[in-house]
């Protein structure tokens, strides 16, 4: 939550500082402010309540002097309402001093206390300007060296924070610190930036450095120093960004939504990409560190909201082709009840942004208790990562939309792979077996990409005629649960409709309570190919619905004869194997969802009070 730019180098930074901003927007968009150190040496601020186009109007309206060193911010708001004065830089030392910041600051109100019995005043309710006054009191105090101000600043901090601040006596550097927070350098020829995350700055450069946690970096137009709050010169790791700008543009569509829920079969294929050889599985992150999966007895996944989703649909094919018990957790919920877990177990934790706080402080808690931790993640670079025994990369490319849709479908490929991988070590599911399953996931973008060509049109217009619907109910079974939560989560999250996913056998326990006449209820039917068991239950669930005047938008395999005399509406997947369902059932759930907010005029990329990354807990 929250996105910082910062730039040194040669060019005029304002229209930098922007681009980054609006490329990091979908952290967080309830404010925006740039600082700038302007050609006369003075430091220059500007900073509007509303989304970056708040802040661009105002800038043309009234420019602002340029200059060659700058920070940016993008807010999402957590002390304070997101105002004017609450927003980002907040200025210190005479408004000499300028300060962005993404996290928490713990102990803020103790440290204000302390600031305000010296006589120091305050403009805002942020955490933020707290950071910035003591600064600013450090700064004095360190007979205006900078980099020892900043180091004795962070090492008074607690919680989480990515600061970032400059001084008009230091044109020419821009210094930051991490804990717990996100922060990449991007190296660049005779300029540098930093960043929440590399779409700040790789429209420059694609040659990035990781900061460590709790860690401090100072860029300048020549160079980049890394210490650690002592003040030791760190080593920052290299990494190279495997995507171009282009990727994170909307490319003619008409939002990121659009286009990512279009490169869902991309998706898909990019995570299997490399990872497959003559039909068996091979990670290459994951060659070497077979002790990870030597003596598991459990696996435990972790994750939030859809990529916890993802991981309930993981836990089936984990469980049966690796056979070790899963469980999946809510990592907001993990560590606050003494789990039981050891050196035998394996935290899974799943995350498009490897920085959802939740996620991160699991992970850490699990390792500090001997866990074995391995990271499925879409965000090169990335805390959670970087905090893992392991990690397996989604490739599905950046993820701009507040909701996420492409990463889902590279989440569940991943931990497919994983389960495969764990399973022919573990000697759970044969060579041919494994064969059998890649077979079927390889085939799975072309079935995604032939759900968008034939129902794409359907749903949108369904979606179009129940643009007044109050409440929508989803229902499924087995694997074709989660989607049932996640179909309901994507449709509240974007449409602010109210909508319930439900075990479809839960439904008699109380849910179907709900139903009345008109109620639309979405069922995703499984193949009755794998389980005419299973495919009946569901069958006579519908029956039961339709029965109280339910109105029934059936998901459910080609040629499945039996569904259409209780369906009001059938959207139609290709077959598929019983664990592969699911990468396809999701798929008009995400177009559903979409089609249902653009036709309330919503605004899908950037749902209201949300944000992509959640990097507070
Ligand atoms: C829903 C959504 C969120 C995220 C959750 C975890 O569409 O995007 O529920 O899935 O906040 O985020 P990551 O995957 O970045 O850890």
């Amino acid at each position: 939550m929250c996105g910082i730019v910062g730039y040194v180098g040669p060019r005029q930074s304002q229209s930098i500082l922007l681009s980054g901003l609006a490329r990091l927007e979908y952290r967080g968009y309830d404010s925006a402010g740039i600082a700038v150190i302007d050609g006369d040496g003075a430091l220059d601020m500007r900073k509007r309540a509303g989304k970056l186009g708040v802040l661009r109007e105002d800038l043309k309206g009234a420019p602002m002097p340029d200059g060659t060193t700058g920070i940016g911010h993008t807010r999402w708001a957590t002390h304070g309402g997101p105002t004017d004065l609450n927003a980002h830089p907040h200025l210190a030392d005479d408004d000499k001093l300028a300060v962005i910041h993404n996290g928490i600051i713990e102990n803020f109100a103790a440290l204000k206390a302390d600031l305000l019995s010296e006589g120091y005043e305050f403009r805002s309710e942020t955490d933020t300007e707290v950071a910035a006054v003591l600064l600013g009191r450090e700064y004095r105090e360190a007979g205006g060296d900078l980099g020892a101000a900043f180091r004795a600043t962070v090492r008074q901090l607690e919680g989480a924070f990515t600061l970032l601040a400059v001084h008009q006596d230091h044109p020419g550097l821009v210094v930051g610190a991490r804990r717990n927070s996100p922060l990449v350098i991007g190296l660049g020829d005779g300029e540098n930036f930093l960043g929440s995350d590399v779409a700040a700055f790789v429209e420059h450069t694609r040659n990035a450095l990781a900061i460590g946690q709790d860690e401090i970096v100072a860029i300048t137009p020549e160079g980049v120093e890394v210490t650690d709050f002592d003040g030791n010169p760190v080593q920052p790791e290299p990494f190279e960004v495997t995507w171009d700008a282009a990727a994170a543009e909307k490319g003619g569509w008409p939002s990121f939504m659009a286009k990512e829920v279009s490169e869902e079969p991309e998706a898909v294929a990019n995570t299997l990409r490399g990872r497959i050889q003559d039909g068996a599985v091979v990670i290459p992150e994951l060659e070497g560190l077979d002790d990870l999966f030597a003596g598991l007895s459990r696996i435990v996944i972790i994750a939030c909201g859809t990529a916890a989703y993802a991981g309930q649909v993981g836990k089936y094919a984990l469980e049966q082709w690796a056979r070790v018990p899963v469980d999946v957790e809510l990592a907001h919920e993990f560590r606050y009840r003494e789990p039981v877990i050891g050196p035998d177990t394996l935290i899974v934790s799943i995350s498009q942004s490897g920085e959802t706080m939740d996620t991160l402080m699991a992970v850490k808690y699990a390792r500090e208790r001997g866990a074995k931790t391995l990271s499925i993640c879409n965000t090169q670079g990335a805390t959670i990562p970087r905090e893992s025994d392991a990690v397996v990369y989604t490739h599905a490319g950046p993820e701009v939309a507040v909701a996420s849709t492409k990463a889902f479908v590279a989440q569940i490929t991943a931990q497919y792979l994983l389960a495969l991988h764990i399973g022919r070590i573990r000697g759970t599911v044969s060579a041919v077996e494994a064969a059998e399953h890649v077979r079927e996931l390889e085939a799975i973008p072309g079935k995604i990409q032939r759900v968008l060509e034939t129902e794409q049109a359907h749903i949108e217009q369904l979606a179009h005629w129940m643009a007044d619907t109050r409440s929508v109910l989803f229902l499924g079974r087995n694997v074709g649960y989660p989607i049932a939560l996640e179909g309901a989560l994507k449709l509240k999250e974007i449409s602010y409709i109210h909508a319930e996913g439900f075990a479809a056998g839960e439904l008699k326990h109380g849910p179907i309570a709900l139903v009345e006449p008109g109620q639309p209820v979405f069922v995703l039917v499984p193949s009755p190919r794998h389980s005419a068991l299973l495919h009946a239950k569901v069958v006579s669930n519908i029956q039961e619905i339709q029965a109280r005047g339910a109105r029934v938008i059936v998901v459910a395999e080609e040629g499945d004869a039996a569904v259409l005399p209780f369906a009001d509406e059938v959207l139609h997947i290709p077959l598929a194997g019983a664990l592969f369902e699911p990468l396809l059932a999701v798929v008009p759930l995400h177009i559903f969802a979409m089609g249902l907010a653009n036709a309330r005029g919503l605004d899908v990329d950037q749902p209201r009070n949300l944000a992509k990354s959640v990097t507070v807990e």
